[in-house]
């Protein structure tokens, strides 16, 4: 037997994006997409497909650099496989990002580009909604390849994913309040809502429901308007700034990733709040923020347990949706983060750390199961 040797050449483009191989830790797979005659430029990255084939949106965005919209796809995709792993579904991690201004650039011919390169993955890759890329979109998207979900209930799809979202984040936020308080309701709690969009509106409704004082900012004065629209009683401040000073006792960033910083950290310790629950993705600006929290008292509900709702409804149309079913799946995000909440504090480890932990633990104990062959079915 002859030995076998592996050329390593110098360490560039395709290290940061496979990693060492040694770590577990690099994509599968990234797919770079260009239509000359529309003029889409598309990257589909494929961070895992332990768990099944790799769910995650379409995001639209005008990037300043390449090299923003790689790192994008690279560090969303691999947020998905986390996300979808511990949603409990049978799905890896995905995410496609298209460079463009989605109001100047988009159009038929681009999205149905776009449908072809999902097509043309045969399934390993699902794509959804993102930023910049609504239900109707992907209507069109759907001409082109039958892996696509997120569609509008007119062509059989589930529809805005965020009512499900903000229930989902409600389920967590109710499971934080039972760790904090022993009860799992908000009512009398001061409840702080940064951004109030699609999801946060939604969020705010269960709250006022549940008998919380809330508290709402929002640099969009339409968004307050229909806030204060449909629930009067709804405190309005300035801006981010004056929410979290402003003794919360919980704390829901749904706006924009990184809201989570080491001085906004400082100040949500010293205004006494006890809970951070929101469904922004990538709350954590930097690794370390989560033990910040859980040495400062505050409960930091991790962000892509508490906001799989989302995905729990576009992964059920996979399967022909049906609302009820999903919104009991959505339920489960209660029990999760409680388990979460137990594993952190038995382990002594911030709730993040937990619920990656446990993530992995998935991805690695079912996707051994495809060492148990299966020959008839022809599965591997
Ligand atoms: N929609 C979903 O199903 C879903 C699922 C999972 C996660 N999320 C995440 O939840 C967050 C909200 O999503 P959405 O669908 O409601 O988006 P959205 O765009 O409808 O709402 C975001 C809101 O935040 C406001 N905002 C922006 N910057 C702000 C700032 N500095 N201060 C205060 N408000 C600000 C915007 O004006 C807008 O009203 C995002 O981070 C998104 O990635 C959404």
């Amino acid at each position: 037997m002859t030995d076998v040797h592996t050329t390593h050449p110098a360490p560039g483009v395709l290290s940061r994006i496979f990693g060492t191989g040694q770590d577990g830790e690099g994509h599968e797979q990234v797919v770079l997409c260009h239509d000359r005659t529309s003029g889409l430029k598309a990257i589909i990255a494929v961070h895992s497909t332990a768990l099944g084939p790799a769910l995650g949106g379409t995001r639209f965005f005008p990037y300043g650099t390449e090299e923003e919209a790689l790192q994008d796809a690279l560090n969303l995709s691999r947020g998905m496989s986390y996300k979808n792993a511990l949603a409990g579904l049978d799905l890896g991690g995905g995410k496609a990002v298209i460079i463009g201004d989605p109001d100047k650039d988009k159009n038929e011919a681009m999205l149905r580009a776009y449908g072809r390169f999902v097509e043309s993955l045969r399934g390993r890759y699902i794509t959804a909604c993102d930023v910049g890329t609504y239900v109707q979109d992907m209507d069109v998207v759907a001409r082109e390849t039958s892996h696509v979900t997120g569609r509008s209930p007119e062509h059989g799809g589930a529809g805005d994913s965020s009512i499900l979202t903000a229930f989902g984040v409600f389920q967590g936020m109710r499971a934080s309040a039972r760790a904090r308080w022993g009860q799992p309701t908000l009512r009398g709690r001061r409840v702080g809502v940064s951004g109030v969009g699609k999801v946060g509106h939604y969020l705010v409704g269960h709250l006022v429901a549940d008998g919380a004082t809330v508290v709402v900012t929002d640099v969009s004065e339409a968004a307050v308007n229909r806030v204060r629209a449909a629930h009067p009683e709804v405190e309005v401040v300035a801006d981010t700034a004056a929410l979290l000073s402003s003794a919360l006792d919980v704390y829901a960033p749904c706006a924009l990733g990184g809201a989570l910083t080491d001085d906004t950290v400082a100040v949500l310790g010293a205004a006494g709040t006890a809970v951070v629950c929101g469904a922004a993705n990538n709350q954590l600006a930097h690794p370390g923020v989560e033990k910040d929290l859980a040495d400062r008292g505050i409960l930091y509900a991790p962000d892509y347990l508490v906001n799989s709702g989302g995905v729990i409804q576009v992964a059920d149309e996979i399967e022909g949706f049906n609302f009820d079913r999903a919104k009991n799946k959505a339920t489960k995000i209660f029990d999760t983060t409680l388990e979460i909440f137990t594993r952190a504090a038995a382990d002594g480890i911030p709730p993040a750390v937990a619920a990656d932990r446990l993530a992995e633990k998935r991805m690695r104990e079912i996707s051994a199961l495809r060492s148990v062959l299966l020959p008839a079915a022809r599965r591997s």
